[in-house]
């Protein structure tokens, strides 16, 4: 039997479906039941009947997942596959920058750690940013932990009046304008297609801004024919599968998330396996960051 085959056995047996995200290695995409950016993964974990999710992308990911579905057991194929930027921003700053503003939303990038979400007023995903920002009745908004997402949001949403949080992913920050310019000047007829986390400077070269499925569909549905992608490049699975006849390339340091690629086909057959790599979130942080992630879906439709 195969590696595959057996996990696909293992899933039946153990009541498990697994999910990933784009950015997992193309294997891991191959055995998942779904895979998408992080809002629709997010929805998906909200309402399956299985009784185990094998969460195949970065622990605040497996994390949303256990928040709202606590009766499910959720496992990570790597519990050490955590996203940098998660960590950066502090709760003091929070709970500083709500005596400071009147008026405040705390609004929490779903890459963040479920005690942040504690101390946030609504989550959001690159996917569904704009339209939750738009939605809410306050006229300050203090936007964790991503400047580049908040930036590029702000200039969407000028009506608001953002603080910004210096945290940053550090596979989208690498991003080179060189880099993409040069491979601008090799296929001129190619679009940019860019992930919100990357610099202004790469956005401001792009045709196109948005989430990993965002990209995805966009190049789908393109009557062009080559397209430089400025995101992480596990998204090439699925760019390739449904563009067979176009074209992608990257900037000539490709885009790699070290986290996301701990995320082994080997390592999903152990945790089924075993049950190990449980993720657990107590019922406090779970009752209050919950609110958050709702309230996202709530105000996303
Ligand atoms: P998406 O929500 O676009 O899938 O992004 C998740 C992420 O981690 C980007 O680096
Ligand atoms: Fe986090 Fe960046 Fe990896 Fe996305 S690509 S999971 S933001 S480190």
């Amino acid at each position: 039997m195969t590696l595959t085959e057996e996990i696909e056995k293992l899933k039946k047996e153990k009541d498990a479906v697994i999910l990933a995200h784009y950015y997992v290695r193309p294997e891991v995409q191959e055995v998942a039941d779904y895979i998408g950016d992080s809002f629709y993964l997010s929805k998906v974990a909200a309402g399956l009947k299985q009784k185990t999710i094998v969460f195949c992308g970065v622990f605040f990911m497996g994390e949303s997942a256990k928040i709202l579905s606590p009766d499910k057991t959720v496992l990570m194929p790597d519990m050490t596959a955590d996203c940098p930027m998660a960590h950066m921003a502090d709760a003091e700053t929070i709970e500083k920058m709500r005596e400071q503003y009147e008026d405040l939303a705390v609004v929490c990038y779903i890459n963040s750690t479920a005690e942040l979400k504690t101390h946030s007023d609504v989550c959001v995903t690159s996917s569904n940013a704009v339209k939750i920002v738009k939605a809410l009745p306050n006229k300050n908004i203090f936007f964790i932990p991503d400047r580049n997402l908040a930036h590029f949001i702000s200039e969407l949403v000028p009506e608001k009046n953002f603080i910004f949080n210096d945290g940053f992913c550090p596979t989208h920050e690498r991003m080179d304008l060189e880099e993409v310019m040069k491979e601008k000047e090799a296929h001129p007829n190619a679009q940019v297609l860019s992930h919100p986390e990357c610099p202004k400077e790469i956005l401001d070269v792009s045709d196109y801004i948005g989430s990993t499925s965002g990209i995805i569909n966009y190049a789908t549905e393109s009557v062009e024919k080559e397209f430089i992608v400025c995101t992480e490049e596990g998204v090439i699975y699925k760019l390739q599968q449904n563009n067979p006849d176009k074209k992608f390339y990257f900037p000539e340091t490709v885009p790699v998330c070290p986290n996301m690629k701990k995320n082994t086909l080997e390592k999903v057959k152990h945790v089924l396996l075993t049950g190990e790599n449980e993720v657990h979130v107590s019922d406090e942080v779970r009752r209050l960051s919950k609110a958050s992630l709702e309230k996202m879906h709530e105000l996303a439709g």
